[in-house]
Parts: structure tokens; sequence; C-alpha cells
């Protein structure tokens, strides 16, 4: 059965209010675009600390929507979310803001802790002390990843119900705030949901992660950084998709449950920068082999995680998601994204960015 949020107002006076955080960062912007343009009846809050993940400037063609609005504030702060929460009484909370990077977490993992964690809690918390003595007409649907069930071999896949087994301070924080949201369910009663998805790739990606930042260094003529021999696999998905799968289990998923999010779209990391090296020499006017020589093996990230692979079966059964892209053709759409954003790319590599640069690929 689809849950309340399936039912739709279209009175001003009952406008559903849905509390999006970490709306300014990658995953998060696609999605409040999507629920901003495709459902008017909604009054949607974005709510971001704007890190340096979080970025208006991804927001830019829907900041002036009248149903829209943006509040500055930090997760972590929890006598301001009870503030917020008491003055702007949302319905129902989709929690994308975290710290989202591995390599980041293993060099400072406390900032995960605080933010992933506690800020997770925070927000249960907020939202308990408004949601009762009503809390079956809310919903609190947590955004998490496929790390949390830790590495896996050459063959099987993820399920929902494959047992968590986190490996990196990123993957412990998250593994840690999906158990309190699910304690939170069992022990007050808040309707939950959790989806665990796999690597999105796409539009707005901050170039720390492996596609934009080998864009941007192609772009660039600088070195391509592959941890290890490159043998490592990953799951890749569309972010437009994993937008579209979260707005499918807002409204038609079933309360308390989990669903794993993936396209079935394993590659190998040398794999995918070989290919991206195909398709920028192409769009560059360059020779083809110029990029590859760019490849540089370098020292391989602590702990990592050799293989993730998701089965997407139950949300492609149960609530009809499909991705809608093959890989080769969103990898293209993304690198013709970037080139012709360049002053995105360059207002966010600008200042720290460097810093952050060197010290990672020192
Ligand atoms: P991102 O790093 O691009 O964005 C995170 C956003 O959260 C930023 O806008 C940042 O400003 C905000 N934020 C960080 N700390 C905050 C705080 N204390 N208070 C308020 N806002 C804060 O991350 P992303 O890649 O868009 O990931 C979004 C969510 O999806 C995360 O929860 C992540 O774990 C999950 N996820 C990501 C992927 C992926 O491949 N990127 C895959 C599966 C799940
Ligand atoms: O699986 C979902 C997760 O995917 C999300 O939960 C995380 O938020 C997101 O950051 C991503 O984590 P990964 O660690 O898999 O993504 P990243 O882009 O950092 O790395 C992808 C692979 O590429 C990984 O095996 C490490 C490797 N890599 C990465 C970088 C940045 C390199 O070889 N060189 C690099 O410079």
């Amino acid at each position: 059965m689809p849950n309340k949020f399936a039912s739709k107002s279209e009175n001003m006076e009952n406008k559903k209010k849905i509390l999006i955080t970490g709306g300014a960062g990658f995953i998060g912007s696609h999605v409040v675009r999507l629920f901003v343009t495709k459902y008017p009846h909604y009054h949607i809050y974005n709510l971001d600390k704007l890190t340096y993940a979080g970025n208006l400037e991804n927001l830019k063609d829907i900041e002036g929507h009248k149903h829209y609005e943006f509040i500055k504030g930090d997760i972590t702060d929890a006598p301001f979310i009870q503030r917020l929460f008491e003055e702007t009484r949302p319905d129902a909370v989709i929690h994308l803001a975290a710290e989202s990077h591995v390599d980041r977490s293993i060099k400072d993992p406390l900032s995960f802790i605080n933010t992933n964690i506690i800020g997770t809690v925070n927000l249960l918390n907020a939202a308990k002390a408004i949601w009762e003595p009503e809390m079956d007409k809310h919903l609190f649907y947590h955004i998490s990843t496929d790390e949390v069930y830790g590495s896996l071999d050459h063959g099987g896949f993820f399920l929902e119900t494959t047992p968590y087994d986190p490996q990196s301070p990123y993957s412990a924080s998250k593994a840690s705030s999906d158990h309190f949201v699910r304690a939170w369910r069992n022990t007050y009663k808040i309707p939950i949901m959790i989806s665990n998805c796999s690597n999105n790739y796409g539009p707005y990606q901050f170039p720390e992660k492996l596609i934009p930042l080998c864009i941007n260094n192609i772009k660039n003529n600088k070195p391509l950084p592959i941890y290890g021999k490159g043998e490592n696999v990953r799951d890749w998905l569309y972010v437009v998709d994993h937008a579209r799968a979260i707005d499918l289990i807002f409204h038609q998923g079933k309360i308390g449950e989990t669903y794993n999010i993936g396209g079935f779209n394993e590659w190998k990391n040398i794999d995918i920068v070989q290919l991206l090296c195909r398709i920028m020499d192409q769009k560059l006017g360059r020779a083809e082999g110029t990029s590859e020589k760019l490849i540089t093996f370098v020292k391989d990230r602590a702990g990592h995680d050799l293989r993730y692979a998701i089965d997407a079966h139950k949300i492609m059964n149960e609530l009809g998601w499909q991705p809608s892209l093959q890989f080769e053709e969103g990898l293209e759409k993304t690198v013709d994204w970037y080139l012709a954003n360049e002053s995105w790319l360059q207002n966010v590599t600008s200042g720290n960015y460097q810093k952050y640069y060197e010290e990672q690929y020192k």
C-alpha cells in the first residue's frame, strides 16, 4: 500500500512541508530540483550547512521558486535543529546531509561521527518531539549507502538482508546512523524508510570523487591517480536515476522497509578511467591514446574495499523502478556537463580544494 505521501493536496493551506537535508550537495541538489519542479503542492525546505561540498550554484535554476526555501544550518547543532522543527513543522524529512568522502574520513573520522551520527540523531529527536502523538502522519526517510554492507569478493551481491560490515570510518558512521534510524522506529514508533545506493556519478559531483576528479585532470593534462592496481570494482548509477528512486520510495515505499538502489553496472576503476580517457580525447579533439598516458598508479587507499555490487531486484519488482540510462551514455552526458560548466568547476576547485588535493596526492 502506498504511504501517506502518495495523496496530493492542491490546497495551499494544506501544503505538505518536506525538509530535505544536504540539498546543496551533489545528490541532494538533484533531489531538491526533482521535488520542487515535480510537486508544486509541496513546500520544500532545503537545510544545508554549505560545507566545502555544498554549493548553492547547484540550484541556481530553481532558487526563486515560490515553494522552495533554503535554510543555512548545521545538523550537529541540536538546539538549532529543535527550533527549526518547531518553527517549520515539516511533515516529512528526506535526510541526505552527510560527510561523504571516504578519503576524508580516513584523515578526519571525528567530523564524520559528528555529522553522520550525531547530526542524524538530532534530526530524529527533533522530528519525534513535534510528530508525537501523530507519528503515523509523518515520514523520516534516511538516505544511506551500499558501503554499510562491507566489501564483496568477486562473487555475490548486497541484498537488503546482508549483515552490516562497514570497513571505513565513513561507512561505519553511515552504518551507525542507519542503526539509530531503525532504533527510533522500534523505540519511538517514528515512521522511517532507508535506502542504500551504490556509487553515483553525474553533474554537480564534487571533483574529489573518482569520475569528476579524472574529468578535471584530463582537461588540465594532470596525472590521473589510480589507487593500487585499479582492480577495485564499483557499481555506478547516474545521479538522476538515484533521485528518481528516492522519489518513488518516498511516495510508494513501505514504512519500516529498506530498499537497495543500483543499476547492475559494475566496473573496475581502471576500465572506467580508460573509458573516460577515450570519451574525453574525442570531445577535446585530442589524438586517441593521449589522455591514457596521464594514468598514474599511486599508493592504495587504506582498507580499500575491493568490490560493491547491489542487488536491486526489490525496488525493481516492488516499485517498478528501472535505471533510465546506460553507463556509456550517462558518462558522456556527464563529461559534456563538466565541459560546458567550466566556471562551476573553476569555482569549486579554487581555494581549499588545492590544499586538499596537495595533501591527498602528495
Ligand atoms: P555531498 O558531500 O556532495 O553533499 C553533502 C551535503 O551535506 C553538502 O551540501 C553539505 O554542505 C551538507 N552537509 C554536510 N555536513 C552538514 C551538516 N553538519 N549540516 C548540514 N548540512 C551538512 O554528498 P552526496 O554525494 O550528495 O551524498 C548525499 C547522501 O547520499 C549522503 O548521505 C551519502 O552518504 C549518500 N550516498 C552517496 C552516494 C554517492 O555515490 N555520492 C551513494 C550512496 C549514498
Ligand atoms: O558506494 C557508495 C559510495 O560511493 C558513497 O556512499 C560515497 O559517498 C561515495 O563517495 C562513493 O564512495 P567511493 O569511495 O566508492 O567513491 P570514490 O569516487 O572516492 O572512489 C571510487 C573508486 O575509485 C574507489 O575504489 C577508490 C578509487 N579512487 C578514488 C579516487 C578519489 C582512485 O583510484 N583514485 C582516486 O583519486
